[in-house]
């Protein structure tokens, strides 16, 4: 490889390093980024304080008032740089089917020519002028059976920092690889060399961008974003578009492979004391983070629940038939808006301090807001665009003061409701899995699937309105399939076929197999406003799921599963009339005549290894629809 930038390029390796591997592709990556220079990370307090420092005099972020919101950050990014693009994300499989027809699929070889190889490789010279920061980490428990390592190599300090929240980053992450550990290599530049002497922009990145998976080697490479799930790989790159390939191979060796999922993982604790874990779908900003720390509403003295992880989970079978999840993150990268002290109370408690905010807007006192955080809203602010904000402003140009797409970062050790198993290496035992979409119309409060095969069925057929987290997000339905629409790392048939095969192989060893519900806490009445308070009140179904589990709650069976009626929810302190439950649980057959319809469209998208009990539940459903009045 040619590697002129080495020469005079110290890559200023610790004597602790003893990974040679890890050494060399530090150097060739920084030969072909032609880095100014290497800084490897060691997780300190010190280099995260250090590193803000710098961030703060680059005018990346903005020192918050330290008794208002003491250590913690504003940062704003480029308008154009706001969320994932799912439309740049390629899995770049050696074939094109293991891909699949809802990713984006590229050649290996032609991508690598693209981003790596070719005269005018994108990456190359990349990080001219800029520091590359060497992070090491771990996803999951430092040395938990279910963990695994990875190092991103980046040129934004503002990743770097974000990395130590979201993740167990630095020295006890290398001491874990010790001198031959695998680890998956991700690569990250903001694509935005600069020349001598250039002064630097506040958010550095590139118009082109390309976030790329090779599921083959385990590889990732992003290019020209520096915000969220684009440029922190550990996230949706590592713990979930490479990590589901890395469960589904698995599979091929013990029989069972194991699950990485788009779920929040809680803990609920019953009066009786009795504990159940549930681990929960939602896409994109459609309530994990605030389901993850549900508050009990008020009727509901000694219900406690506890956040295990709020965005994805690490799912393996265990020797007796039980499927155990970690969190293999460390943090939050939560919305903000919509976010305040009656809906969230838990998570407004975690945002206190030592929080890094990011496109929200500045009050006059240095302190944050955004949309839905009070009712009032501030006279004046700085919106996440740096331009003045008032009432009167926002409501002649409709301007946000936060982007819709804010988002707070904060360890998880800040929140309140922690669950004192959420760090545990042996994970903890899955009772039920929820699938939910946003949905204001047609699909039930809640339903239980009466096998494990009608459960797939619901989450491969999930729809949900997009939402403001990916880039071009408008709320049009699409179908998104177990909330992994954009986080599939391979075809989402074989997915299908992953989870029908785990379900079948742990029935041999377990006569309960988890439980399988699907939900929708946004039906919106003729108003357009919604009809189901949500929040705490979700409460009141998941108690319901928790009755199914011990036995003690009813319902009736629909069309497509089995549905609590009015009775079988308990309304202590909630006045919610029979009448509004009917319009949030109703099955209407023209709905679900169209619905299925877009369930035909998905299967015929999917047909390349669809597997067969897909299809032949939807026949059920058909028949038991045209039956029904
Ligand atoms: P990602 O981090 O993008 O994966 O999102 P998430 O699934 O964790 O979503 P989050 O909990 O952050 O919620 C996203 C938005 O939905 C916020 O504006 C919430 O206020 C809103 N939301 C969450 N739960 C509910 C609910 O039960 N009802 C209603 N109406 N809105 C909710
Ligand atoms: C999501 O979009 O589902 C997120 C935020 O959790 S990001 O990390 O940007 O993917
Ligand atoms: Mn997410």
């Amino acid at each position: 490889m040619n590697r002129p930038a080495l020469e005079g390029l110290k890559l200023n390796t610790p004597a602790y390093v003893q990974h040679h591997r890890l050494v060399n592709w530090v150097a060739e990556v920084a030969a072909l980024t032609e880095a100014r220079d290497v800084v490897w990370c060691d997780g300190s307090q010190d280099e995260y304080d250090r590193l803000c420092a710098q961030l703060v005099a680059a005018g990346t972020m903005k020192k918050l008032n330290p008794e208002l919101r003491p250590n913690s950050f504003l940062a704003v990014s480029d308008p154009s740089d706001v969320a994932r693009v799912e439309d740049r994300t390629f899995i770049c499989s050696a074939q094109r089917e293991d891909a699949g027809p809802t990713n984006n699929w590229m050649a290996p070889a032609e991508m690598r020519a693209l981003l790596q190889t070719s005269e005018q490789a994108l990456f190359k010279g990349a990080m001219k002028g800029r520091t590359m920061y060497v992070v090491p980490f771990s996803m999951g428990p430092l040395g938990s059976h279910i963990s695994h390592i990875g190092v991103e190599l980046t040129d934004s300090p503002y990743v770097v920092i974000s990395m130590r929240t979201m993740t167990r980053m630095g020295r006890g992450a290398l001491d874990v690889l010790g001198e031959d550990g695998d680890f998956v290599p991700c690569v990250h530049t903001v694509g935005a060399p600069l020349a001598e002497g250039q002064q630097d922009v506040a958010w550095p990145c590139n118009k082109t961008k390309y976030i790329v998976h090779y599921p083959e080697t385990r590889e990732i490479w992003s290019y020209g974003s520096g915000y969220g799930g684009n440029a922190l790989l550990g996230k949706k790159c590592f713990a979930l578009r490479i990590a589901s390939n890395m469960g589904r191979q698995a599979a091929a060796v013990d029989g069972t492979g194991w699950l990485a999922e788009h779920m929040l993982i809680l803990g609920v604790t019953s009066p009786a004391g009795k504990k159940y874990h549930v681990a929960a779908a939602f896409p994109s900003a459609c309530g994990k983070t605030n389901f993850s720390m549900l508050v009990p509403p008020a009727g509901y003295a000694g219900w406690k629940v506890t956040t295990i992880g709020d965005d994805i989970a690490w799912i393996k079978p265990g020797a007796d038939g039980k499927l155990y999840a970690i969190n293999p993150e460390a943090g939050y990268f939560g919305v903000a808006p919509g976010t305040n002290d009656l809906t969230n109370p838990n998570c407004m408690a975690s945002l206190q301090r030592d929080t890094v905010f990011t496109n929200v807007a500045l009050t006059d006192d240095g302190d944050v807001w955004w949309e839905g955080m009070t009712d009032t809203p501030p006279a004046h602010l700085i919106d996440w665009q740096g331009k003045d904000w008032t009432p009167a402003i926002a409501k002649e140009t409709g301007a946000k003061a936060a982007h819709p797409n804010a988002r707070f970062t904060v360890a998880a050790t800040a929140n309140p409701v922690l669950d004192a198993e959420w760090d545990n290496p042996a994970g903890v035992p899955i009772d039920a899995f929820i699938f939910g979409g946003r949905r204001s119309t047609t699909v039930p409060l809640a339903t239980e699937a009466r096998t494990w095969a009608e459960g797939v069925y619901m989450a491969a057929t999930m729809g949900s309105e997009t939402t403001a987290a990916m880039a071009g997000g408008n709320g049009a339905v699409r179908r998104d399939p177990f909330a992994m629409l954009p986080f599939i790392g391979y075809n989402m048939a074989d997915y299908f076929q992953h989870w029908l095969n785990l379900g079948e192989q742990l029935g041999k060893k377990t006569p309960t197999l988890p439980r399988i519900y699907c939900v929708n806490w946004f039906r919106k009445g003729a108003d357009g406003k919604f009809v189901w308070p949500g929040y705490g009140e979700n409460m009141r179904v998941l108690e319901w799921i928790i009755g199914r589990l011990e036995g003690s709650a009813s319902g009736a069976d629909n069309v497509f599963g089995f549905s609590p009626r009015y009775e079988d929810l308990r309304w202590d302190g909630l006045a919610f009339s029979r009448a509004q439950f009917d319009s949030v649980i109703g099955i209407d057959k023209a709905a679900w005549q169209q619905e299925l319809a877009l369930h035909t469209d998905l299967f015929k998208t999917l047909e390349y290894h669809l597997p067969a009990a897909l299809p032949a539940t939807q026949q059920q459903i058909t028949q038991r629809l045209s039956a029904a009045a």
